[in-house]
């Protein structure tokens, strides 16, 4: 009997009219879109459709308005819902689809997170995910009382922490602790439930969280960190990474790096699935889908793709725009993805517009350009490959490239035998193929 092939993993990961810097000047795409229920409904029912492991929220607590390269301001795109909120509205209008949120480890308190995420998981019958991210704005800090942003070592020192108190609150009720007893007269039993009584270098939090236990036990863990640090903790404590890998060789270390790190916390390296973004460009040929890319491009707003680069090198304004990328201010330690645009603009020896051009469709993650048979190689090489576990599919324009890649890749992808032709499960953990959580009860 021939062996079963491994099973893709999917998310959509929504950001507002796509990941093409200036998605909504396209035809197809909503201006108003962002700020409509609808719209993440539509999306989050197509990836349903489509039998989508998850959808996925990235955020950003800022509204920036820097005014750099100056004129930029009101030209690009933007994400208007709380994702938490948003999530928990979706959550009775689907059945199978997971719902991940970002939410910071720098920016919050572990009880909120935990109590937050938790009550999703109950509303969407144990859908729920957490995106974990330490955030990297000094914009962002503005918001929350400091000019500045914690420099990275910091913020992972709370995160750690911080992930390890909500993982334990999560933990607060045995699954039986809810014994409604109308003879005895308990509701619940007292000695099914964990008071955390946490101490520790950033927090101090007693619990417990009256959070009951979920249908997934607790609400998955996905973690996008890419640095030493972000690598460690997703080691230790995620259920999905989600990466930002732009060639299979890249990727296939990345992996085996960070599958590699489990075994010292006791982990099977299937217990986390790494998940690389993946941002097709689709035709019914090779060059229809070319053509499709060029037109793409030619809709780049020059000073969007310039704010971009700007919010990682600093203004760039007086330097001429077809010129070499200058060195990088020293100001801030860098965050690993800053490092992955200017090895690419240094690898090939790009220009300033060269490298937005290149940047401005889905933030360096991988972009194939080609017909569904085509992707789903990529795809189908990537798996076969172990450079990941599945994909984060980005829409340059959304929602017209979420429903090709459902109408037009999943039939092939289903057709090789490399993905389900229905949900195996109705909770996120159980799609995703990860085992129950532990429990210290
Ligand atoms: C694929 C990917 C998605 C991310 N999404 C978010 C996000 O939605 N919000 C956020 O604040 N940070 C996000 N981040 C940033 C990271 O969580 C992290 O804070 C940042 O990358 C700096 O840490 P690092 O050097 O470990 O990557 C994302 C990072 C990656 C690689």
């Amino acid at each position: 009997m021939s062996e079963r092939k491994p099973q893709i993993k999917l998310g959509l990961s929504i950001a507002g009219h796509g990941y093409h810097h200036s998605a909504w000047l396209h035809p197809s795409v909503p201006p108003e879109g962002i700020n409509e229920f609808g719209f993440y409904l539509d999306l989050t029912r197509t990836a349903e459709r489509g039998l989508f492991d998850m959808v996925f929220l990235a955020d950003f607590v800022v509204f920036s308005m820097v005014d750099v390269p100056k004129g930029v301001l009101g030209r690009s795109s933007r994400g208007s819902f709380e994702p938490l909120t948003l999530l928990a509205a979706l959550a009775p209008q689907t059945e199978c689809v997971g719902l991940v949120a970002t939410a910071s480890t720098t920016f919050g308190v572990p009880y909120h997170v935990a109590r937050s995420f938790a009550s999703l998981d109950m509303l969407s019958s144990g859908r729920a995910g957490w995106n974990v991210v330490t955030s990297f704005q000094d914009e962002e800090a503005a918001n929350f009382g400091s000019a500045t942003i914690l420099e990275k070592s910091s913020r992972y020192d709370r995160a750690e922490e911080f992930v390890d108190v909500v993982l334990g609150l999560w933990d607060s009720l045995a699954p039986d602790a809810y014994v409604c007893d109308r003879q005895s007269g308990y509701l619940f039993d007292p000695a099914k439930v964990r008071t955390l009584n946490h101490v520790g270098r950033h927090f101090r939090v007693k619990g417990p969280l009256g959070t009951p236990r979920s249908a997934q036990g607790r609400p998955v863990v996905v973690q996008a960190g890419a640095s030493e640090e972000g690598q460690e903790l997703a080691a230790r404590t995620a259920d999905v990474v989600y990466s930002v890998q732009p060639r299979l060789e890249t990727a296939q270390a990345f992996y085996a790096g960070l599958k590699g790190r489990m075994a010292k916390y006791g982990r099977d390296p299937d217990h986390l699935k790494v998940m690389p973004g993946l941002l097709p460009v689709l035709g019914g040929t090779e060059a229809e889908a070319k053509r499709r890319f060029r037109e793409m491009q030619e809709l780049i707003d020059p000073l969007v793709g310039l704010r971009y680069l700007s919010a990682i090198f600093g203004d760039l304004s007086g330097h001429p725009i077809d010129g070499p990328v200058p060195e990088l201010r020293k100001d801030k330690q860098l965050a690993t993805r800053a490092q992955l645009i200017l090895d690419l603009a240094r690898r090939n020896n790009w220009s300033i517009r060269q490298l937005y051009e290149s940047t401005a469709i889905g933030n360096t993650h991988n972009t194939v350009v080609g017909t569904p048979e085509q992707v789903a190689d990529v795809m189908e090489a990537w798996i076969l490959g172990r450079g990941a576990d599945g994909f984060n599919l980005l829409p340059a324009l959304s929602p017209l490239s979420v429903q090709e890649f459902v109408d037009e890749v999943v039939p092939v992808l289903q057709r090789r035998g490399l993905y389900r032709r229905e949900y195996e499960a109705r909770t996120l953990r159980e799609n995703l193929g990860l085992p129950a959580p532990p429990t210290a009860h």
